[in-house]
């Protein structure tokens, strides 16, 4: 019998899970049992982490407690973020954030015990210190001082007020707290895929976030959200998104970025509600010429998906990037917002891999030459 090959691991199941739920045909994501268009603009971040980590909902006391312990670990060690200036100002700031996570490993007083308590510990200390980093990394290479977190505030303001020394309002809080809900979690996508088979060979927890950290960073993955802004800064107006869509299009290989996904054959819901999020803020801020780029690059792509039977609708990243330019961020700085929620999501899978372990170990069909004869060296 031939040998099955799934390339790009497509449609193969690497074990079950209690986390995420997503159905590609209705266009649903489920977090823990929750529809994410229920949880999006009802619940916070950390309402969110606490159901992914433990599987409920929190109460008040647990909510106050959760945020209570994350504060005490905002703080990320001097001699990590002083990494940060021994960076080139131009480092890509995934690279920095990569080296950042790892850095952090050697300043931890247990790095490398994998028991639940002790990845528990780790969990919420990098949850608590993904913004204050990110921000720190900002702030270095803008020539300014990183600015100490505030442990009364939520994580989205808090991260926000790091990168500009203002309290942010409480409208532009809700903003990147539903931004960093919506992309807390996403089953085995690339990035957590990464974090669990590192974490198969049952090394530490900063190797498996190290690693994960690196696969979001590619642009067919989370580097889309950055690629994405890139690509409307390039087309710069509503009129040049056509003919750079069939352009684009007409050449072979050519990719829209934000478009496309491996699960969705219907539009991310994602996508649907940082439409509405990247409409208002265009309609508060008078700014609506990312937005209207936006819309008209989905109706370009629309059209021609369907002229050629696809279904390729916007991703998770398409609306984030205009959502993003809006709030004010760096368009580089898109990823690591995605990875600031997506650790997360990430740790609740560590917790379920270190919870119950086989080591990943796929195959490949070889196809090389066989039975050569050979050569030393002198004869070659
Ligand atoms: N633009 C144009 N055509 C596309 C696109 C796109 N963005 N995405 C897929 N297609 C076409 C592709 O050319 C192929 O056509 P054909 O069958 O004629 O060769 C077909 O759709 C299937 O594509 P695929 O590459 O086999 O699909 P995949 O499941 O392996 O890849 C993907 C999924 C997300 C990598 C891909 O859709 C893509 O490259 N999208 C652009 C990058 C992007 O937006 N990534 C973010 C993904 S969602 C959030 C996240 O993970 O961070």
């Amino acid at each position: 019998m031939e040998p099955t090959i799934n390339r790009g691991l497509d449609g193969i199941n690497i074990d079950t899970s209690q986390i995420c739920s997503i159905d590609g045909m209705k266009g649903e994501l489920i977090y823990r049992g929750y529809d994410i268009s229920e949880l999006a603009d009802k619940v916070s971040l950390e309402e969110v982490i606490y159901l992914l980590w433990e599987g409920e909902l929190p109460d008040r006391q647990q909510l106050d407690a959760f945020r209570q312990e994350l504060s005490e670990l905002f703080t990320v060690p001097t001699e990590v973020i002083d990494i940060f200036r021994t960076l080139p100002k131009d480092a890509h700031p995934m690279h920095a954030m990569r080296t950042a996570v790892s850095a952090l490993a050697s300043f931890d007083e247990n790095p490398d015990d994998v028991g639940a308590a002790n990845i528990r510990r780790i969990g919420a200390k990098l949850v608590a210190q993904f913004p204050t980093f990110t921000a720190a990394f900002e702030r270095i290479r803008n020539g300014q001082e990183p600015i100490d977190p505030d442990p009364g505030l939520s994580i989205a303001g808090n991260f926000l007020f790091m990168l500009s020394g203002e309290r942010p309002s409480e409208a532009a809080t809700k903003v990147m707290d539903v931004a960093l809900v919506l992309h807390a979690e996403h089953g085995t996508n690339a990035s957590t895929f990464v974090a669990r088979a590192t974490a198969s060979t049952l090394t530490d927890v900063y190797s498996a976030i190290t690693a994960a950290v690196s696969s979001l960073k590619g642009p067919l993955h989370g580097g889309a959200n950055t690629a994405v802004m890139q690509t409307l800064e390039q087309i710069g107006s509503v009129e040049g998104i056509e003919p750079y869509v069939l352009d684009t299009l007409s050449q072979p290989g050519g990719r829209i970025m934000g478009f496309g996904h491996r699960v969705y054959r219907v539009l991310d819901p994602r996508a649907i509600i940082l439409k509405e999020v990247s409409r208002h803020l265009a309609q508060e801020s008078g700014d609506s010429k990312w937005f209207e780029m936006s819309l008209e690059m989905e109706r370009v792509m629309d059209r021609e998906m369907a002229r050629d039977g696809k279904q390729i609708k916007p991703n998770v990243d398409f609306f984030s990037a205009s959502v993003y330019r809006m709030l004010g961020f760096p368009s580089d700085m898109y990823t690591p917002i995605f990875a600031v929620a997506r650790i997360s999501g990430w740790m609740a899978h560590l917790y379920e891999q270190y919870g119950d372990n086989r080591i990943m170990r796929p195959r490949l069909i070889y196809e090389g030459p066989m039975g050569r004869a050979f050569k030393p060296l002198g004869e070659r």
